[in-house]
């Protein structure tokens, strides 16, 4: 734009110099001066956020489509209650891995579910697509968009009162964080902080469940791991961004009344998984015959995870979800003292990863080619372990797949899933 400049038309050609007024020569320096500033403005409003932010948030900033008759209409079908005392829920993250099933599971039993994701490509995103089609025959729409748009969200609560939110929209993953840390703040910080800002000024202020992680517990080698356990030594950004999470939380339990539970997921695995996890990429690298990296903790210590089954988690969202207590603010103000809570959703039996190796090597009867090696310090941490004796007491919660029978499951959807023609590639 500002070398515009230079074919200005107001500039008088080099033959006509001579014959100049003054008149002329101030016109031609309010001409130079008008477009300058209009190229700073245009700088400023339109070019300089881009530089200024890493490519996820420009991504999100994208519009999507959204409004009109036909689309209210799609929302509303999706959340409308279909069973007596049945919650309409507003799920983020739909499109994800664990957002899916508890979706399905809520439309299910006769709830309402509308999901809502910004379908991102942090993973191959034609698997967040499968999922959005299965969801569509369940007849649970996904609005396309971020948590971060307030319009987006003001909006949707406007077309429906929601009771719920189960919030699962994040970055996951810890090892990416070292690659892409805005995408950590800007999901995980910024959106939760949005999400909360709605959340409290609509009017029934819903209740929220959501996911933290069992990553909060990060360096501690006390276990199990109790929820009044410190949480105050991550070992990556992605726990920080969580452990940031339940604090935000605490903040808008305490001055907004908004009734808010925190889920601490161990590891969670099963059917439609995250391809950027162990257990899924094992699986693909074995049957490609690659070498798969096991890692090892210091003088060969044993690197285990408190492996989760996904219908075991979902049954501790709806857990936490039917205990929820009502938000207490109203006009933006808290009324009462409201329910904060944090729960961790656990297997309580950590498995060696050698262990989950030979269990996929039975069911997909390949050997693997293992590299053990020494556990990198990127974010992940040696051992997990859950105690979950708060969500028993106060919901029921009792995971009941162990990992054999659970892995059974992901590898006979897995095989299926790629024969039909898809690539695990990405
Ligand atoms: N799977 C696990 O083992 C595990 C363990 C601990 C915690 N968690 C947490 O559970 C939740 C669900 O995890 P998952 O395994 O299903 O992950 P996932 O990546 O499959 O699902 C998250 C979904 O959120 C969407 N999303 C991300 N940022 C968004 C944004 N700004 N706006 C709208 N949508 C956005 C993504 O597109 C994705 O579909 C996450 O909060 C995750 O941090 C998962
Ligand atoms: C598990 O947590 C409960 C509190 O919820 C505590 O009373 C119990 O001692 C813990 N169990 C172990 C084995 O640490």
């Amino acid at each position: 734009m500002l070398h515009n400049m230079d074919n200005t038309p107001s500039s008088p050609g080099k033959s006509k110099m001579e014959k100049r007024t003054r008149w002329q020569t101030s016109l031609q320096k309010l001409t130079f001066w008008s477009i300058l500033s209009m190229g700073v403005i245009y700088f400023v409003f339109f070019r300089a956020p881009s530089s200024f932010t890493s490519d996820t948030s420009r991504r999100s900033l994208r519009t999507y489509g959204y409004g009109g008759a036909a689309w209210e209409k799609k929302i509303r079908s999706s959340a409308a209650v279909t069973s007596k005392n049945g919650v309409s829920v507003l799920v983020t993250g739909a499109a994800g891995f664990v957002g899916s099933h508890v979706s399905i599971a809520l439309k299910n039993r006769g709830d309402g579910a509308l999901g809502l994701d910004n379908f991102n490509d942090y993973y191959d995103p034609s698997l967040k697509r499968g999922r959005q089609a299965l969801l569509a025959k369940q007849g649970v729409f996904i609005v396309e968009g971020d948590i971060n748009d307030v319009s987006l969200l003001k909006k949707l609560f406007e077309v429906v009162p929601f009771t719920h939110v189960m919030h699962l929209a994040a970055q996951a993953g810890v090892r990416y964080a070292m690659e892409n840390p805005g995408s950590y703040v800007h999901s995980n910080i910024a959106g939760f902080v949005n999400l909360l800002e709605v959340c409290k000024s609509v009017e029934p202020q819903p209740a929220i469940v959501w996911a933290s992680s069992s990553s909060v517990y990060g360096l501690n080698t006390k276990v199990p791991f109790s929820e009044k356990d410190r949480t105050d030594q991550p070992a990556s950004l992605y726990a920080a961004t969580k452990k940031a999470g339940e604090e935000i939380a605490h903040t808008y339990n305490h001055i907004y009344g908004l009734s808010l539970t925190g889920l601490r997921f161990f590891t969670v695995y099963g059917p439609w998984g995250r391809p950027d996890m162990a257990y899924f990429f094992f699986t693909k690298d074995i049957l490609k015959g690659n070498t798969i990296p096991i890692f090892e903790g210091a003088n060969h210590g044993t690197v285990a995870r408190d492996f989760t089954y996904i219908d075991d988690i979902v049954k501790g969202c709806l857990g936490a979800l039917d205990t929820a207590e009502k938000s207490t603010g109203s006009g933006g103000k808290k009324r009462a003292p409201a329910q904060l809570r944090v729960f961790n959703l656990g297997n309580t039996s950590p498995v060696p990863v050698t262990d989950l190796v030979s269990i996929l090597e039975r069911l997909l009867k390949v050997k693997a080619k293992r590299n053990v090696m020494r556990m990198p310090r990127n974010g992940d941490v040696q051992f997990t372990h859950a105690n979950i004796s708060y969500a028993k007491r106060e919901f029921g919660y009792k995971p009941t797949t162990n990992l054999e029978t659970g892995l059974k499951n992901f590898v006979r959807w897995y095989l299926n899933y790629y024969s039909a023609g898809k690539k695990a590639d990405q």
